[in-house]
């Protein structure tokens, strides 16, 4: 039998709360499943590590990851920290340095799950979101110049690689052909005269070998419009780390909500650990209730399971949440129930297990 090494970071806010339903689902897979198993240690970084320590992990913490099959995160942030510190040096350090450079992130609006656009039938809302992670506006460069004086003047470099352009947009190609479903370039050539211009050509040239993909190039300003007004236009996209990173937490919003929303930080190669998160943040607001919703966290687990293979196990999970979520009885507030994050955890390990055996 496999056994999975997962480093599980819960993190801050309502990080710890979701994961620990999200390891039940996994926990309730491998043991229906008969043919793999789970073994997680658990790590306590995030930003009351840092309160206590002055670091968001160890120094070694990227060498102590590196042994493990996959890491599974919550969220990070807390008011006390500032942003820029707490995320570079943990979940932005760890996709860098584990070179994560695929970002899948399934916009799909699930049976059950509600939708704010009156008019877009379920079917409309399927979207597989491939987000470059590893560069663009997100390379960490810049400068700060003159600080403090009246001429003081920011530049906050984004770096678009040929490597870095042509690896994202052949997997989304090799993902759309596989999938067989149109592709969708977002970018903004006609006012980011370097990088969009130059993402737009390699999007160009890759197409001409990938003649039975059929393609489309959105400005992002038109595709955030459409996404609202017009969704079935959307199948496979690719994008820009930041142009990702907005698109998604949208598609999020037509698609469920936050507390649905998943994704997965992809090194294809496998030479380094991928990492599994819910795409939303440590939610502050409403942390420390137990009310948050574990689903987002159960879709990522979904997604390591299709991750290592056992696709067969990650469509029962997530049929599971689409179960529990379509049944209406035992949902979060933010889905207009009243049930607690573990309720909602308990409910969709259950449906798994009712599922039966592997
Ligand atoms: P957020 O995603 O934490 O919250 C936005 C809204 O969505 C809030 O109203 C929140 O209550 C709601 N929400 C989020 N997750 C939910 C869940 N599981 N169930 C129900 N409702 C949920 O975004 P924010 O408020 O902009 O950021 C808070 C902190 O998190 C900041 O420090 C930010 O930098 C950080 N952040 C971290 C990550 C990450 O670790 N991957 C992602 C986004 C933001
Ligand atoms: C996300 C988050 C991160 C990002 C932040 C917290 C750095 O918003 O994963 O969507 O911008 O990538
Ligand atoms: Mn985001």
């Amino acid at each position: 039998m496999k056994t999975y090494k997962i480093a599980v970071i819960p993190g801050d806010g309502v990080g710890p709360e979701v994961l620990k339903e999200g390891m039940k689902v996994l926990k309730q897979a491998a043991e229906c499943s008969g043919a793999f198993s789970f073994e997680d240690t658990w790590f306590p970084w995030g930003c009351g590590y840092y309160l206590e320590h002055g670091q968001m992990m160890p120094g070694d913490g990227i060498r102590i990851l590196e042994g493990f099959d996959a890491i599974y995160l919550g969220a990070v942030g807390d008011p006390r920290v500032p942003d820029h510190i707490s995320l570079w040096d943990l979940l932005l350090k760890i996709r860098k340095s584990f070179d994560q450079y695929v970002n899948l992130r399934p916009v799909k609006l699930l049976r059950g799950a509600p939708c704010p656009l009156k008019d877009a039938a379920r079917e409309d809302i399927h979207m597989t979101f491939i987000r470059e992670n590893s560069e663009g506006e997100y390379a960490g460069s810049g400068s700060w110049l003159f600080k403090g004086k009246p001429n003081e003047v920011v530049i906050q470099d984004g770096v678009f690689s040929r490597t870095g352009c042509e690896r994202i947009i052949r997997y989304a190609f090799e993902t759309a052909r596989k999938e067989k479903r149109s592709l969708t370039s977002i970018s903004k050539a006609n006012a980011l005269n370097y990088s969009m211009v130059f993402w737009d050509q390699i999007f160009q040239e890759l197409s001409a070998e990938y003649p039975d993909v059929e393609t489309h190039s959105y400005l992002v300003d038109a595709a955030s419009m459409f996404m609202v007004k017009d969704p079935s236009r959307f199948q496979v996209v690719v994008t820009s780390n930041l142009f990702g990173d907005i698109l998604t937490d949208l598609g999020a919003a037509i698609a469920g909500g936050m507390g649905l929303a998943a994704g997965a930080n992809l090194n294809p190669e496998r030479k380094y650990p991928s990492m599994f998160e819910p795409i939303h943040g440590s939610a502050p607001d409403i942390a420390g209730r137990g009310i948050a919703n574990p689903m987002a966290s159960v879709w990522a687990a979904s997604q390591m399971l299709d991750f290592f293979g056992h696709e067969d196990w990650g469509t029962r999970v997530l049929e599971a949440l689409e179960a529990v979520l379509e049944d209406g009885r035992i949902l979060t507030p933010d889905l207009g129930g009243t049930a607690s994050t573990s309720q909602v955890g308990d409910a969709i390990a259950r449906k798994l297990a009712e599922g039966g055996k592997g």
